[in-house]
């Protein structure tokens, strides 16, 4: 029966985030805003000082005698197994102990009545070492033989000999830099002791069964023992999915060791030197065209600094592979990764995942050609667009494709060729006056592939409870890190109950309710959680359907349960149906799960259908650049992105609009900077420029492509959008290609790496002027 009450809040509608309210108002509750339990201690780290050396000595006398120290822990402190390896090959000590391997290394932890005591307490700490030689760069490993720090991946496909058949090829090398996540909240981890084994932490952490299969692991105890909550994160970006574990693993040693709570929250500058950041890549690429432009065998090599563990470099420099041909088909390809050991931090998962490093790729060989043959890069990109059917490298076939339309709409609606007239003529004029202003345009796509490239990690759980009263209590196994995720899931789950959002409580997560969880990450947070959240409200409303029939003898057809439960001719409002059916002694809590259809990978082979489905987008920017500073502003971004049917438009306009953003940051003025002691010297906000309010586009027009429907059976056919619309910040990145490249009249392409810094875009127009 059709419910007659419209639902507020139910999946498509455009509600306010959940929190955004408390967020603005400093009402939010992070968890460095948990009560502390009288006696709480505050723990900080103790960091290696060289990037490579063995440790000859560790004197820490004066750091126990300090001012209100109680404990100092180090890796012999450890009860289970040093090592907070994510991924099983145990290659990452909780704290060093015989050697360190990059600047800034946790060797040991001070516990102190406050923060500062403690901090204060970690610099009295004398430390000898031998120095060991050490690698800094990817090319710098290779060429030092610097081991893989996991297998590397080749993705092949098609006859490679037409490289060499090709009337037209191009080599080159394109080196992209990393990214460090600045989420607004650093990391932070608050362990409280229970009796026996039992340990309870708060963590700020995309991947709560990771921490605690890694608290469980280091303390020796079974996963039973350890609770982890987490009811939201101040962002995390990927950078909290395993870069939370030592933080999480020190608090809780050292709580069950003082039985007493601790608290852990680096400094920024420190949250810099310890924790991993996106990997930064240098790609040789080759590849062979025809007169026309179009692309017909690429081969590359994708060299990745991934630091001195693997933790997820694994899937991430896959990921690069998988995203390296964007939305192009490439008759024959060959691309293969080097992941390599650097003595840096342990470079980890970040927005994308790897998948932006390889974009990047594909859009340097679009334009490559389109200077090679002076056309318009556009038209090099339409030219070479996936058709359905055809295979990518790894051997999945394309069968969604949107983006000629995508394309043909945002062409009409940022009045691109118009504009790309005006640039040229714009340019032209500043030529000849001498003015300098020089402007670039560029629209560019995304194609995104959307599953866990791990297939296992492709499940999710949900908890529902409907108490006697007719509240409900939603969980599931996702985290909230500003993305909304919570507030999707509870408009699904609002629309299968048939009830007002505001009858749920979202609620934080914990490893109690679901376990065994999977990361929010791959953007594919409400993909999983929202299907799971469906299957538990189903279970209940199939439950309490058979319940209403057979207590009131009507057949179940005429049963609908809503705000209005109505029974055959009967109707009652749900809290008095609920009130009845609990007096029945019916089950009104449910578990519910789900796991994603259709996927399969062979890493051995480098083939499968490791996407569920493709997530598409597009972007036109302009931009001005001064030619006598290097600095530019972005005139315009206009974006059509697809999410499928959106489960909240607001919300997802909000992500394509941060991320947009966030990926214009990485391509230019995100600079991460090592010195040559392997000291990063880019470590706070006076030195790593995030973009500010004032470098958003001026015009800046975001648009959801309103009429796209998932082909697949995802939920309410919406499509993943945390990651895809990151890769849209490219648009920005070959808009400035191009104001450089008007100094030479187009005739070759600048490449200039990324990011583009103002430094960077000055010394490439200095090269033509
Ligand atoms: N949005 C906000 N506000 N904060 C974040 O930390 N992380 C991004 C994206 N959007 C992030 C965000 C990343 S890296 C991913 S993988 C997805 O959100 C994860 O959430 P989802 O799967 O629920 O989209
Ligand atoms: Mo996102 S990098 O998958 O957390």
């Amino acid at each position: 029966m059709k419910q007659d009450v419209t639902i507020k809040g139910a999946a498509h509608t455009p509600i306010i985030h959940d929190s955004a309210i408390k967020h603005v108002t400093g009402q939010a509750d992070y968890t460095d805003d948990i009560v502390e339990p009288t006696g709480t201690l505050h723990a900080y780290l103790g960091l290696s000082t060289v990037a490579h050396g063995r440790i000859r000595s560790i004197d820490l006398e004066a750091v126990r005698k300090a001012p209100g120290v109680h404990l100092v822990l180090t890796a012999e402190d450890i009860p289970g197994v040093n090592d907070i390896c994510p991924n099983g090959l145990n290659d990452e000590p909780l704290l060093a102990s015989s050697e360190v391997q990059f600047h800034g290394q946790p060797i040991f932890a001070v516990i102190a009545e406050t923060r500062d005591l403690a901090r204060r307490a970690c610099q009295l700490a004398r430390i000898e070492y031998e120095e060991l030689p050490h690698v800094l760069d990817a090319i710098s490993a290779r060429d030092a033989g610097m081991p893989y720090v996991v297998t590397p991946l080749k993705l092949a496909r098609g006859d490679m000999s037409e490289l060499e058949r090709a009337p037209r090829r191009i080599e080159g090398r394109l080196t992209v830099g990393g990214q460090e996540h600045f989420y607004l909240e650093s990391q932070v981890a608050f362990a409280i002791p229970g009796e026996d084994d039992e340990v309870t932490i708060n963590v700020s952490t995309q991947h709560p069964s990771e921490v605690q299969h890694m608290v469980a692991h280091v303390l020796g105890v079974p996963s039973n023992a350890v609770v982890v909550n987490v009811r939201r994160m101040g962002g995390g970006f990927g950078g909290k999915e395993s870069q939370m574990n030592p933080f999480a693993c020190v608090a809780a040693v050292a709580a069950k060791r003082l039985r007493r709570a601790v608290k852990l929250r680096p400094d920024r500058d420190d949250d810099f030197a310890i924790t991993g950041k996106r990997h930064d890549f240098v790609i040789d690429y080759r590849f062979g065209y025809d007169d026309d432009g179009r692309i017909l065998a690429v081969d590359a090599d994708f060299y990745a600094r991934c630091g001195f563990s693997s933790d997820l470099s694994g899937p991430v420099t896959d990921r690069a592979l998988f995203h390296a041909d964007n939305a192009y088909y490439y008759p024959a390809v060959e691309l293969r990764s080097h992941p390599l050991k650097t003595n840096t931090c342990s470079n980890t998962a970040f927005r994308g995942f790897g998948g932006p490093q390889g974009v990047v790729m594909a859009e340097r060989v679009v334009e490559d050609i389109a200077y090679a043959l002076g056309r318009d890069p556009l038209e090099i990109r339409k030219l070479n667009l996936y058709r359905n059917g055809q295979l990518t490298p790894y051997h999945q076939e394309v069968e969604d494709q949107i983006l000629p339309r995508i394309f043909e709409e945002l062409e009409a609606s940022s009045d691109y060729h118009a504009r790309r007239q005006a640039v040229l003529d714009h340019n032209a004029r500043a030529r000849e006056r001498g003015d300098a202003i020089r402007k670039g345009i560029a629209l560019t796509p995304v194609k995104f592939g959307i599953s866990f490239t791990k297939t296992s990690y492709n499940q999710a759980g949900s908890l529902i409870h409907i108490y006697a009263d007719g509240s409900i209590h939603l969980n599931h196994g996702g985290t909230e890190m500003g993305q909304g995720l919570n507030t999707k899931v509870a408009q699904v789950a609002a629309e299968a109950l048939g009830v007002h959002i505001d009858r749920i409580k979202i609620t934080k997560t914990t490893t109690e309710k679901v376990p065994n969880t999977s990361a929010t990450a791959a953007s594919s947070g409400s993909d999983l959680n929202g299907m799971a959240a469906l299957d538990g409200c189903r279970q209940l409303v199939k439950r309490l359907t058979a319940y209403a029939a057979q207590a009131h003898g009507v057949p179940p057809e005429t049963v609908s349960i809503g705000e209005t439960v109505r029974i055959g001719t009967k109707a009652m409002p749900f809290e008095e149906f609920i009130q009845a059916a609990y007096l029945a002694r019916v089950q009104l809590s449910a578990a519910g799960f789900y796991k994603t259809p259709k996927i399969h990978w062979n890493r051995d082979t480098g083939q499968g259908r490791p996407f569920y489905y493709f997530a598409y987008g597009a972007a036109c920017s302009e931009v001005s650049v001064d030619t006598l500073t290097g600095e530019y502003v972005i005139e315009r971004s206009d974006v059509l992105h697809d999410v499928g049917r959106s489960l909240n438009p607001a919300i997802d306009k909000g992500q394509v609009e941060g991320a947009f953003v966030q990926g214009t940051g990485w391509l230019t003025s995100e600079e991460l900077w090592w010195d040559d002691k392997g000291r990063l010297r880019t470590h706070a906000p006076s030195t790593y420029k995030i973009p500010l309010a004032s470098d958003r586009p001026r015009i800046f027009n975001v648009k959801l492509a309103d009429w796209s429907v998932n082909r697949e059976n995802t939920i309410k056919r919406s499509k993943a959008v945390g990651e895809p619309p990151f890769m849209l910040g490219i648009s920005v990145y070959q808009a400035l290609n191009m104001a450089v490249a008007s100094f030479n009249d187009y005739r070759e392409n600048p490449r200039i790496d990324a990011p583009a810094t103002p430094e960077r875009v000055l010394m490439a127009i200095e090269k033509l002027r």
